[in-house]
């Protein structure tokens, strides 16, 4: 009774809660947004609600709550108990940055942020003392219940859910995109629960090239240490992307297949060239995600094929690569538009560029005449200004709630620039900024 619902969109956090679930042996606790959540996602999983962390006394975290006066009405005030505890039984770094983090997926319409900040500060400090399993800790300092410690044992007994062999059936990852835009059908339709398949949750690398599964979540590649090396911005990038709970869902095929024009992960793996894996139940096919999209919302598929693998080649010494978003909240945001750049460099020359942008027409843009410009170009302030002019005549933002088709024109000239700003450092920013398309 105590799990709220209040946005029934994700953006809230009020229903926050965990789900813990035995991953490579080891039991694992993530956080959620419930009301996105089918009820096939959570089979096999323990899930804890705010009375499922309830002892005789408050805990450490909702004592820090109480001691803080960082609840009023309440209502927001499990799921933000909820989302901390999350921290506590993750064997994630206790800093006070992830006990804010932990909690950025949640909004309190009365409080105050400085209490609940204050709160965190607590928690986070007793969690510094910890010297011995998170889960462990959690238990002996009364911030979980002793029963957790039997949760592994019970898991084993409990089956999973597998995978529809209904075709028509409808594909389901995360539900952070179906379950906004169809709650209600939803109830009424078979599903078919991807998240849940083991052959689609793995990472594989092999020299150069990654194999992404579809099941494998935004939260599981944010802690990749491959793709953090491969990208030195990963930590920031994902930051940009929803929140804590709606990234323990989200998968990058519902990315892809939800073919909204501003999609960060599509636009950012539109620049890496990234390709898909589709399987239709007999056989596979691989198509390059640049041609995926054939209009608005609409996608080279066929009704009956799944997408099982996302490929790409991480991007090597030479290479540079930059996403950037400009959303109207700086956290969990959509974008009014985002863009990504790769390019390899020569000799100081650029042998080969790829450039995306969303929120700038009817679907995500792989900018192939802008990036084919670039090919064999020094990295100047001339070359960037011949690019921007290029790359307005293949956009065709529209005007809506994110803005005018000019201010995305804008927007879009000014996040080019700040590619070429991070690439090129040695570059006058003056006369960048002073650049107009
Ligand atoms: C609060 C909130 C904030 C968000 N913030 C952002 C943001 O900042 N940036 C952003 O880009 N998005 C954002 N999103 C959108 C969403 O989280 C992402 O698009 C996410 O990647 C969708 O993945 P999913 O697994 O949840 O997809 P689902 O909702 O499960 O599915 C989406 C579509 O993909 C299909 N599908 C899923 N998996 C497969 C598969 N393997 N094969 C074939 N079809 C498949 C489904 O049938 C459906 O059509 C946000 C959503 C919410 C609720
Ligand atoms: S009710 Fe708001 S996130 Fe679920
Ligand atoms: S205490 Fe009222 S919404 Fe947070």
């Amino acid at each position: 009774m105590g799990t709220k619902i209040g946005c029934r969109e994700g953006d809230c956090g009020a229903c926050t809660v965990l789900v813990g679930e035995i991953l490579a042996g080891k039991l694992i606790y993530h956080s959620v947004t419930s009301c996105l959540m089918p009820l096939g996602n959570a089979a096999g999983k323990h899930i804890v609600t705010i009375e499922g962390i309830n002892g005789t006394n408050l805990t450490p975290v909702q004592q820090a709550f109480a001691n803080e006066g960082a609840t009023q009405c309440g209502f927001c005030t499990p799921g933000f108990i909820v989302s901390l505890t999350g921290l506590c039984v993750s064997e994630n770094e206790p800093s006070y940055d992830a006990a804010i983090n932990a909690m950025n997926g949640n909004i309190c319409r009365c409080t105050g942020y400085k209490s609940i900040e204050r709160a965190a500060k607590t928690v986070a400090n007793n969690l510094q003392q910890r010297k011995q399993p998170a889960l462990e800790y959690a238990i002996s300092q009364n911030m979980v219940p002793e029963y957790f410690s039997e949760i592994p044992a019970r898991l084993k007994q409990l089956d999973g859910i597998t995978r529809s062999k209904n075709a028509e059936a409808k594909k389901m990852g995360g539900g952070t995109d179906l379950y906004v835009q169809q709650h209600e059908q939803l109830h009424h339709e078979e599903l078919n629960f991807l998240l849940q398949d083991d052959e689609l949750k793995r990472i594989n690398y092999l020299n150069d090239e990654c194999y992404i599964g579809a099941g494998v979540t935004v939260s599981q590649l944010a802690g990749s240490a491959v793709l953090k090396n491969a990208f030195p911005g990963w930590d920031h990038y994902i930051k940009l992307v929803s929140s804590t709970q709606i990234r323990n869902m989200a998968t990058l095929a519902g990315n892809f297949i939800n073919a909204s024009p501003i999609g960060d992960f599509t636009i950012f793996f539109l620049a890496l060239n990234a390709q898909i894996k589709f399987n239709n139940g007999e056989k596979n096919r691989i198509l390059p995600l640049q041609e995926l999209y054939a209009g608005y919302k609409k996608i080279k598929k066929e009704p009956e094929e799944i997408i099982t693998e996302i490929i790409f080649k991480l991007p090597g010494q030479n290479d540079l690569f930059n996403f950037e978003k400009v959303s109207k909240r700086t956290n969990l945001d959509i974008a009014s538009v985002n863009s990504a750049m790769h390019i390899k460099m020569k000799d100081g020359k650029i042998i080969y560029a790829a450039l995306s942008a969303g929120g700038v027409g009817p679907v995500p843009a792989y900018l192939a005449k802008s990036s084919a410009y670039l090919q064999d170009r020094e990295g100047s302030v001339e070359t960037l200004h011949e690019l921007l002019k290029m790359v307005q005549q293949e956009i065709s933002p529209i005007s809506d709630a994110r803005g005018k088709a000019d201010y995305k024109r804008l927007l879009l000239a000014q996040l080019i620039k700040a590619h070429f700003i991070k690439f090129f450092p040695g570059l006058p920013i003056d006369k960048i900024l002073a650049l107009s398309a």
